[in-house]
């Protein structure tokens, strides 16, 4: 699947303004949320409001997800009968699961919805634990799914520091990306809370990219554009891209050839179409 995944936008269901200005932002994906940014008071009202939201429709190409509370909870069971009954399903793309410990975890999910993509949240230790075993469960979906990164959970459960280097978890964030690789799904980052803080953002837009995550889990419109371009082939890279097929065009042998004194081997070839037919998929003219 190559449709980009750069930048997906929390919106509490309950925010109606906000959940009408989702349907025109920049953004890959929007994720209404039922979870953490819901009081319990108002789990029931936000339920209803994001089933009306579904069936509503005109997020466009927008991947449309739903952040359910976590399935084993009173309020997670009640958010999969309300999404069971809704007769616009085909409209939403994936769903995700908060608080995923296990394979098990995601296969009830999957049970209930099992059109849905499914996104699991790593937000607690044994998530970190289990990263294959819940990576596995979501890579049996058509669609593939992700893993995405729960830093506020994550980083109080641990009792570590928060921090725009996220010195504290870098370690699960290469973990998260190779077990998310390792099955076919998307490693999503999670949000920087200081949405006004831009350099913050672009510093950890930059170190997701470096470390091979596809997008950035967000919080606020400020913070779409940044994350757009930071998971989005760069001038550079394309241009680079371009000159390794070309130097292969033009090599004589098919397994290796050089670029500016460099090795480069099929492999970089075939990365370098990736990013080609990438840059295409976000919109970039070539
Ligand atoms: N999605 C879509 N639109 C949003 C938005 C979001 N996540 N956050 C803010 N907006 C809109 C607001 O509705 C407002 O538009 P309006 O003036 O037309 O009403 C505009 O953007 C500016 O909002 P602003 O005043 O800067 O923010 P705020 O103080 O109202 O809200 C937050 C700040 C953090 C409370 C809010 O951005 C938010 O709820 N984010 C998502 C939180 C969440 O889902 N958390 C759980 C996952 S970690
Ligand atoms: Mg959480």
């Amino acid at each position: 699947m190559n449709a980009p995944f750069r930048s997906l936008l929390y919106v509490p269901a309950l925010r109606e303004r906000a959940v009408e200005k989702a349907r025109a932002l920049p953004c890959d994906g929007v994720i209404l949320d039922l979870e953490d940014s819901i009081a319990p008071s108002d789990k029931s009202a936000a339920r209803a409001r994001a089933i009306a939201e579904i069936e509503r429709g005109g997020f466009g190409g927008r991947h449309l997800l739903i952040r359910i509370n976590a399935p084993e909870t009173p309020e997670g069971q009640q958010d999969l009968a309300a999404l069971e009954a809704t007769s616009m399903l085909a409209a939403v793309h994936g769903i995700v699961v908060p608080k995923a410990e296990s394979a098990a975890d995601i296969e009830r999910v999957r049970a209930r919805l099992p059109t849905l993509a499914p996104f699991a949240m790593i937000e607690t230790p044994r998530a970190v634990l289990s990263l294959g075993v819940i990576a596995a469960a979501c890579a049996t979906h058509r669609l593939g799914g992700g893993l995405v990164l729960g830093s506020n959970d994550l980083l109080k459960a641990m009792g570590a520091r928060d921090s725009t280097g996220r010195e504290a978890i870098t370690a699960v964030m290469t973990q998260l990306v190779l077990a998310a690789r390792a099955f076919g799904l998307l490693p999503i980052d999670g949000v920087l809370n200081d949405f006004r803080d831009e350099d913050a953002l672009t510093a950890q837009c930059q170190q997701a990219r470096l470390y091979g995550f596809a997008g950035k889990s967000l919080i606020h419109p400020a913070q779409i554009n940044a994350a757009n371009a930071a998971f989005s082939p760069d001038e550079d890279e394309i241009a680079r891209a371009r000159a390794i097929i070309a130097a292969f065009e033009a090599a004589e042998s098919e397994g290796v050839t050089t670029l500016d004194g460099e090795m480069i081997e099929a492999l970089h070839r075939d990365e370098a179409r990736q990013t080609l037919a990438f840059a295409r998929a976000c919109g970039i003219t070539l």
